[in-house]
């Protein structure tokens, strides 16, 4: 059997014999629920959802009959939106061509049955068999159409939807005509994800109901690309979104990256007001990603007792992810499958792992969206940031998502540069970096002014505040951290998990466990004040006219401070460190946009190469840098990263061991 056609009937044939159903169905109650299916198409697995979006009506179950193999009630259907008034074969080809080209999901195995829906003006023709029927012949075993398409060649069935829905691949059931999306369903190989999450079609989740093969693998289910069209309203559509665990997500639980944790709460009854903005805007969440635990700041090997530490994809594949959003940048930089995915950043928890992974990946400024609905380190530092592979991308999300800010500003004429921070200019990192720095003077028109914030501050500070910033600032960060952090969540915590285990402690990991002890011995409430005035001290220095973050009515930042985030340095999954013994403490770069509550952007610059003890073979680790504006000049920061990616000053980065292979 079998024609040669582009779409030959063996092919067709082995399609339908492998469309493999597995019943995922879980009885929690009774009656039983149908919890969906995973089928297997051409050996690549779906998810066929639980919850219908619309119907086919006018196909009876015996019409399905010539697609369907007799026990299997799920037909593969691709939806065609046409306004071609004569729609013929080559037009079809055409379609089919473009959406392979566009859609991961989309594959020849849904053009067992194709719908063609006419949306022009009148009546439209269908006739896509060729004088020598090698379309009709390959294609498919049923040809439906809406009803205003009034004029076809051979046999189509007239048939209509219940409720429009966008073109693409899709299953239908052929006892109900029920339409189901289509969800590609991806192995999380990095262990970037904690749970996988489905749009429950009423504004909630639900926890993925299906997983495929794979040692400690999750699956991850991803919808067609064909059904979003981004808009001016939904500027992110279709755009797929991964989310730490750290944001509650309305219908599913919070980890926080603690098994306890997870096991107390019960779903969560909302979404939280930053990401529901960003699932307004269009974006698709899949999945909840992995943290060190509530945030803090955990080793791979020993720390991250309660859940394995997501890898990174870079080098050997057994470097530190970096933390605490380690999921999210994992994901990331792994999976070309996965758009974006959003974190949190206290001290670096979004720029560290932006080094590590070699991504883009900002902390905004302080206040940029509401954290209601997000497990709290503490609420004066804290804030949301997205990671994405391409400056265009990361842009597109910042400008969706932090609303309050303006964008229409002449750039800074000054950069600050901290030149104690690069590595000389002859090593790898430094002449990737000083190549990048040279290249932003000369988009800019500026020339790099040289600057030391220590000496700076030493030689400008008021009076009455200490000499040295390490002095002023040494533990403000830890303070303000494990403070805040015992107190909104430690406490009830404790209590809530005693109150269900017969008073009993839940297990926390050696890290955040250490953070709140060491808060608690070191002054607790009434040293909380005191680093509140402390941050507010070095705010309002970097803030005047003495530091470098100050605003400017043209150009919003007066100048852009910009430092060095990774150098390709390694740092082992498999090498043991000491254990943890209080919170991170002194001064550093990094340290100023969480002092001073402005926007922070870490951006791969290149990759420097290291022999790696574990594959004995030379391997490449991420340089990035870092660029720090006045607080609420993020929209300025974005329009200008998106200008560099234009520009090809900023380039994307590849997923997989090297960012650009
Ligand atoms: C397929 O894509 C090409 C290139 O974008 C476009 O010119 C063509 O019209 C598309 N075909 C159909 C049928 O939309
Ligand atoms: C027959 O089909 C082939 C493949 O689509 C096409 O290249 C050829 O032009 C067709 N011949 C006629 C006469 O339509
Ligand atoms: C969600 O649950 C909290 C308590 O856990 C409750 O205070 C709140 O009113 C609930 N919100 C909704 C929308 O049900
Ligand atoms: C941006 O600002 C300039 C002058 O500062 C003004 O001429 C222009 O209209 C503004 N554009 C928008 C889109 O607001
Ligand atoms: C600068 O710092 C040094 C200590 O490193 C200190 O002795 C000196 O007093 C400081 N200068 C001022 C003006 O505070
Ligand atoms: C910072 O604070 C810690 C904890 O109090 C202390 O051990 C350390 O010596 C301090 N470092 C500096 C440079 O003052
Ligand atoms: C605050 O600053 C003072 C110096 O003015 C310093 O002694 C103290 O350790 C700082 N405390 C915190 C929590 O930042
Ligand atoms: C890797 O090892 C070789 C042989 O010892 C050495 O020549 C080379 O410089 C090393 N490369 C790096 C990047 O360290």
């Amino acid at each position: 059997m079998g024609t040669t056609g582009q779409f030959g009937w063996r092919h067709l044939c082995n399609s339908i014999l492998s469309l493999l159903l597995a019943s995922t169905a879980v009885a929690t109650t009774s009656p039983i629920v149908d919890n969906g299916k995973v089928a297997i198409l051409n050996g690549i697995s779906y998810y066929v959802g639980g919850v219908p979006i619309s119907k086919l009506e006018g196909v009876s179950e015996n019409e399905f009959d010539a697609a369907v193999i007799p026990g299997i009630d799920i037909v593969p259907l691709t939806i065609i939106r046409t306004s071609e008034t004569a729609f013929t074969k080559e037009i079809l080809e055409s379609t089919v061509s473009n959406y392979s080209a566009l859609d991961d999901v989309f594959q020849d195995g849904f053009l067992n049955a194709i719908y063609v829906s006419y949306d022009g003006p009148g009546k439209g023709t269908l006739d896509v068999h060729s004088a020598n029927g090698t379309f009709q012949a390959g294609i498919n075993k049923l040809l439906l159409a809406s009803p205003n398409v009034y004029s076809w060649n051979g046999p189509i069935v007239k048939a209509s939807l219940r409720r429009n829905i966008p073109k693409g691949p899709y299953f239908v059931s052929a006892k109900t005509g029920d339409i189901y999306k289509a969800f590609r369903l991806y192995k999380d190989h990095q262990l970037a994800f904690t749970e996988a999450a489905l749009s429950d079609e009423k504004g909630g989740f639900i926890p993925l109901p299906a997983v495929t093969e794979g040692a400690m693998t999750k699956s991850v289910a991803v919808p067609s690309r064909l059904y979003y069209m981004p808009t001016k309203e939904k500027p992110l559509a279709g755009l797929r979104l991964g989310v730490k665990d750290i944001f509650d997500l309305k219908g599913l639980r919070t980890s926080g990256g603690n098994r306890a944790y997870y096991d107390l709460y019960p779903d969560r009854n909302a979404t939280g007001p930053a990401l529901q903005r960003l699932i307004d805007m269009g974006a698709v969440i899949v999945g909840k990603m992995g943290t060190v635990q509530f945030a803090n700041g955990d080793n791979p090997t020993a720390d991250w007792v309660d859940f394995h530490c997501p890898f990174n994809p870079r080098g050997d594949g057994y470097q530190a992810p970096g933390g605490s959003s380690s999921g999210p940048a994992v994901g990331v930089a792994s999976y070309d499958w996965l758009d974006v995915a959003v974190g949190s950043d206290t001290g670096g928890s979004m720029r560290e792992p932006s080094g590590k992974q070699g991504i883009f990946g900002n902390r905004p400024s302080v206040g940029a969206v509401p954290l209601d609905n997000v497990i709290p380190l503490t609420p004066v530092l804290d804030t949301a940031g997205v990671f994405a592979r391409a400056a265009e991308t990361w842009s597109k999300v910042v400008f969706a998502w932090y609303q309050d800010f303006k964008s229409n500003y002449t750039y800074p004429r000054k950069l600050f540069y901290p030149s104690a921070s690069f590595p000389p200019a002859d090593t790898n990192a430094g002449y990737l970096l000083e190549d990048l720095v040279v290249k932003i003077e000369k988009f800019l028109g500026a020339k790099r002014t040289h600057v030391d914030v220590n000496s700076q501050w030493n030689k400008t500070h008021a009076a009455g505040t200490p000499g040295t910033l390490t002095e002023l600032l040494n533990t403000t960060y830890a303070i303000l951290t494990s403070v805040d952090q015992y107190r909104l969540l430690a406490e009830p915590f404790y209590v809530d998990y005693a109150a269900e285990h017969n008073g009993r402690r839940p297990f926390i990991n050696p890290g955040p466990l250490v953070r709140w002890a060491w808060g608690q011995e070191n002054g607790g409430a009434a040293a909380y004040d005191v680093a509140v005035k402390n941050k507010t001290i070095f705010k309002n220095w970097w803030e005047s006219e003495n530091g470098y973050g100050t605003t400017n009515e043209e150009t919003c930042s007066e100048g852009i401070y910009i430092y060095p985030y990774s150098t390709g340095e390694t740092k082992y999954r498999n090498v043991y460190f000491d254990g943890p013994t209080a919170p991170p403490m002194g001064f550093k770069d990094g340290r100023i946009a969480s002092m001073a509550g402005t926007p922070d952007l870490v951006v791969p610059v290149g990759e420097v190469p290291y022999n790696s003890t574990i594959s004995l073979k030379t391997e490449y680790l991420p340089v990035t840098m870092s660029f720090v504006v006045a607080r609420n000049c993020d929209l300025m920061l974005a329009r200008l990263i998106r200008e560099l990616g234009e520009a090809g000053i900023l380039k994307s980065v590849s997923t997989g061991p090297m960012m650009y292979p």
